[in-house]
């Protein structure tokens, strides 16, 4: 029996009422490749949705556009009626072919998008729905009115925004409460790192997309590839818990269809970084970023 669990990176509370582990699952490798159709392998990669309750994994982020329709279908197929789980979709971006995202952000689309992840998701309400793009060829207010009115329809518990910068975050919440932001951010990638320390201060959760990155600062020999020697770890490994350490409002969502992958994925929640370490990484990635920048 294995005793591996999310549990052991804490807890957060998206919107103050839906307490959620921190480390959580992105499930947007559970399809094809260019995020297109139907996963490679079907039966491993619903065994890996099916192993996350038992890992104690209860905060899955997904998409109408993973597939599109395939990763929320298969959420359905394989985990409704979700006990004590919190299933985050997202719309707004869509999908004319493999590795292609064009944002669309026209309220009647938007709406219809949500009406198609209730049904697929199979639920009355969406715990939390996110903008995936703010679509820059609609006025923001436009798209945002039209989200406000659909979480006073009952159709949406709380919204979340994604690919955002601090000024969009400040506009939409002029119209409703922002719970969470989802931003690319790694060790290799900060660029999102005053978007961090605004959602912290507001007590929004920050979701990291890519959080298993480190870039070049994984190469072997490196500072980041010795921490984790020592760990008997992964760089990738000790790239979540770096970002866990960061901030107590990072709720990182590493992607998979591999059981083996998600279970080496959830043991990084029970690795402890000494202070000293997570300093060096801390100023490492930043020097990395500035180099990037
Ligand atoms: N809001 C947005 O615009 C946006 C954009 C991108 C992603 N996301 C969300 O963020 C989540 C995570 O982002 P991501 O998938 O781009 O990045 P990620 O989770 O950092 O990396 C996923 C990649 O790493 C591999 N992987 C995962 N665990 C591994 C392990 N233990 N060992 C070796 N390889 C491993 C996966 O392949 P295998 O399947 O082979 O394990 C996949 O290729 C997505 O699932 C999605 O929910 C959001």
């Amino acid at each position: 029996m294995s005793t591996l669990s999310a549990q052991s990176s804490g807890q957060f509370s998206i919107g103050g009422d839906l307490p959620v582990y921190r480390l959580g699952f992105g499930a947007m490798r559970v399809t094809g490749d260019g995020i297109w159709g139907e996963p490679a392998d079907p039966a491993e990669a619903k065994r890996t949705l099916a192993r996350l309750p038992e890992l104690g994994i209860n905060f899955i982020d997904t998409a109408d556009s993973y597939g599109p329709e395939v990763s929320e279908r298969l959420i359905n197929e394989v985990l409704h009626p979700y006990k004590g789980l919190v299933i985050a979709t997202k719309g707004g971006l869509t999908r004319p072919g493999p590795s292609q995202w064009v944002p669309n952000g026209r309220p009647e689309y938007l709406r219809q998008q949500v009406t198609s992840s209730l049904k697929r998701l199979g639920v009355e309400r969406i715990d939390l729905w996110q903008l995936h793009r703010i679509d820059p060829k609609v006025p923001q207010a436009d798209q945002f009115e039209v989200i406000a009115a659909m979480q006073k329809e009952g159709l949406i518990r709380h919204i979340g925004l994604s690919e955002v910068s601090v000024a969009d975050i400040k506009a939409a919440q002029k119209v409703f409460t922002v719970v969470t932001v989802q931003n690319e951010y790694n060790l290799a990638n900060r660029k999102s790192e005053d978007v961090l320390d605004y959602c912290e201060a507001q007590g929004i959760g920050f979701i990291p997309w890519f959080p298993l990155a480190a870039g070049s600062l994984a190469k072997p020999g490196s500072v980041l590839d010795s921490i984790a020697k020592r760990h008997g770890a992964s760089p990738s490994q000790i790239a979540l818990v770096w970002l866990l350490r960061r901030s107590p409002v990072m709720l990182p969502i590493p992607g998979t269809g591999k059981v083996k992958h998600l279970e080496q994925n959830v043991a990084a929640a029970d690795i402890k970084l000494s202070d000293a370490d997570f300093e060096e990484l801390t100023a490492l990635s930043r020097l990395a970023a500035n180099e990037n920048a």
